[in-house]
């Protein structure tokens, strides 16, 4: 890995995988609209592109830059946003992937390439899901990121790029752009230690984002195969009162969660749990972090905001 592009580098995740990029030794041009992402989270070593994945030319041109290998990580990832822009959602996610897939493949120079995918891919379960449950997307993103799958088996059946795919987990840490939980809660603390909050009882797989990113790079590095695809969480879930409670701990103050009608989601799924077995014995991936160091982090970072 030499010349590496990076599609959401602004972005939560994706700044973290910059620095582990950065810090071994790659020549790093970053593209991202920043609809979402910051300027400031990319680093300073890097090239920036500020364009949009639906700009298929402005795509297909930057890729005369010879890169080796790409992290394709950019997407419109909110879950409530996506459901009610489900045009741009497929517009970004679906034919913005497609247009990356699309100039990897005739770049000719690409031999390695991550795609990010999501557990929003998979149906409601209720113990440790594996990758080889059938996917069942219940909202416009998962079937989107599903969408995705399929055309990264495509890409690597029709090319000789190494594909990468990681179902993502819920992230967690600092730099996060989107109103999840976490950071949500972390927002709201400043002006109230009671917190208005939707559904109570979904339990999820939360990994901090640093450990996200070292599975990224575990997979991009090591994966021999044309394709292969790995859950990445730590299979452990906690309930959103759990989450709390952990939040409250590192505060150093009480929070009362107050549940309200208005914000319950209708759809949503009861537990999502990584079953990592893949991703740890294929690639040697362990998380080097607990829940309560990924809260830290989070509260850290939006204590300085
Ligand atoms: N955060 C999580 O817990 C999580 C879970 C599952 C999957 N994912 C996936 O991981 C990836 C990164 O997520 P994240 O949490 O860092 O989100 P993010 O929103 O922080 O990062 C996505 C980046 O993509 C950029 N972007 C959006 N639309 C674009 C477009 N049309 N053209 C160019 N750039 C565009 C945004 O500006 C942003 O910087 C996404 O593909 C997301 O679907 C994240």
């Amino acid at each position: 890995m030499k010349k590496v592009l990076l599609t959401g580098g602004a972005g939560f995740i994706g700044s973290h995988v910059a620095d582990l990029l950065l810090g071994r030794g790659c020549e790093l041009t970053v593209l991202d609209n920043l609809s979402f992402g910051r300027r400031e989270h990319v680093p300073a070593q890097a090239r920036f592109l500020q364009m949009d994945l639906a700009d298929r030319a402005g795509v297909m041109e930057c890729f005369q830059a010879g890169f080796d290998t790409v992290v394709h990580l950019a997407a419109i990832h909110f879950i409530p946003y996506c459901n009610q822009h489900p045009d741009l959602a497929c517009r970004t996610n679906v034919e913005g992937t497609q247009n990356i897939f699309d100039a990897a493949q005739s770049s000719g120079t690409v031999q390695r390439l991550f795609t990010a995918s999501t557990a929003a891919v998979y149906p409601d379960c209720a113990g440790p899901i594996d990758e080889t449950v059938a996917r069942g997307p219940m909202d416009v993103y998962g079937m989107t990121k599903s969408a995705n799958e399929e055309q990264a088996a495509i890409l690597a059946r029709r090319s000789s790029i190494h594909v990468s795919v990681g179902r993502f987990f819920n992230a967690v840490g600092g730099r996060e752009t989107n109103p999840h939980l976490v950071p949500d809660i972390l927002q709201r603390l400043k002006k109230s230690n009671t917190i208005e909050i939707g559904n109570t009882t979904p339990k999820r797989d939360y990994i901090d984002v640093r450990d996200m990113a070292s599975g990224v790079m575990a997979m991009l590095e090591g994966n021999q195969s044309s394709i292969d695809t790995c859950n990445i969480g730590t299979g452990e879930v906690y309930d959103v009162a759990e989450i709390a409670a952990f939040i409250s701990e590192i505060h150093g103050a009480p929070i009362e969660l107050q549940p309200v009608e208005r914000l319950i989601r209708k759809v949503e799924r009861q537990n999502l749990q990584a079953d990592s077995r893949r991703l740890q014995t294929r690639y040697g991936w362990k998380p080097k972090y607990s829940v309560q160091d990924s809260m830290r982090y989070a509260h850290e970072w939006y204590t300085n905001l």
